[in-house]
């Protein structure tokens, strides 16, 4: 184990809980340089197009789905941050290992860790995404196919994580996501709040969540940095396949899959079925441009919104 650990708390007792039932553990990559407004900044200036989303949210309690892409419009990147902190916009930095060699080797160093602690998970497939989002800021509720953490690094976010179980996700539902790549259209209620495991997560906490278990995010009234992690493992591979070829049975073929198992012959006669139709035009999923934006930041004016010409849109 390293000197200096990453996780400051973690207990042999977390490796039996982590994916079983959600969990809240403590690290110190809230005091690291590379979450700084200074660092953040300078990465977004460099940042390619195509990884990042710059996104407005409608307001709290608005219809879902009400958001809109949009262009920094030359700004900076620090005071594209300053922007964030002053609107209801959040900034999405997609795969940062895969731009930044610094975030590329932060990334190597936790699963490093998790590996030491787990050495038995097999996990692979590993990505870290920075989120930065304004005060009131909301993820509305969702579920997500690989497995996931959530790092708090500046301010506060409450997060509802809900059971993986009906009528809070369906099998169907995860088939939806899977076929679709859309994870923002599951049923939610808000008696269902009630039944939440729910975390007001602070910097320097994480919180890991059994897979695909349904989840939301409030931000308190403060300008959050988070960094969002993602894996996967065999198991959550195997479960993958069995979620496209039920899908395909379900939503292509109209059969109700009897089973979700992930070994045996049933499972290995539907590995060989979604492999084979998964890529085919009858079930490839597009691969949708991005959103065209619809608005800029003014420069002049941080905070302040620019509404761009519907033909410059298009
Ligand atoms: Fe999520």
């Amino acid at each position: 184990m390293p000197t200096d650990p990453i996780f400051t708390s973690f207990e042999p007792r977390h490796v039996d809980l982590w994916g079983q039932t959600p969990l809240r553990l403590s690290h110190r990559l809230d005091r690291s340089e590379l979450f700084s407004n200074e660092a953040l900044g300078a990465l977004i200036d460099h940042y390619p197009r195509d990884g990042y989303s710059l996104v407005q949210w409608g307001e709290q309690g608005t219809e879902r789905g009400s958001w809109r892409e949009g262009e920094l419009g030359g700004m900076p990147g620090i005071e594209a941050i300053e922007a964030v902190a002053r609107s209801r916009i959040w900034i999405n930095l997609r795969d940062v290992g895969a731009v930044d060699p610094r975030y590329a080797a932060l990334r190597d160093a936790i699963f490093a860790e998790l590996r030491a602690h787990m050495p038995d998970y097999g996990m692979y497939g590993e990505k870290i995404g920075i989120l930065i989002s304004s005060p009131g800021s909301r993820t509305l509720y969702h579920a997500d196919l690989p497995g996931q953490c959530l790092w708090q690094m500046r301010g506060v976010k409450r997060v509802y994580v809900y059971p993986t179980a009906p009528p809070f996700i369906r099998p169907e539902h995860v088939e939806g996501i899977a076929l679709s790549g859309v994870e923002v259209n599951m049923p939610y209620q808000p008696w269902y709040d009630e039944h939440a495991t729910v975390y007001d997560l602070e910097p320097g906490q994480m919180l890991h969540w059994p897979l695909n278990a349904p989840h939301r995010v409030d931000n308190h009234d403060c300008l959050n940095v988070s960094m969002t992690m993602e894996y996967f493992t065999d198991e959550i591979r195997r479960s993958h396949m069995v979620t496209v070829a039920n899908g395909i049975m379900r939503h292509k073929l109209g059969l109700a899959p009897q089973s979700r198992a992930t070994s045996g012959p049933g499972f290995w006669a539907k590995a060989v079925f979604q492999k084979a139709l998964k890529n085919t035009p009858w079930v490839k999923r597009e691969n949708k441009p991005r959103k065209p934006s619809t608005f800029m930041l003014d420069r002049a004016r941080p905070g302040v919104i620019i509404e761009l010409p519907r033909q410059a849109a298009e």
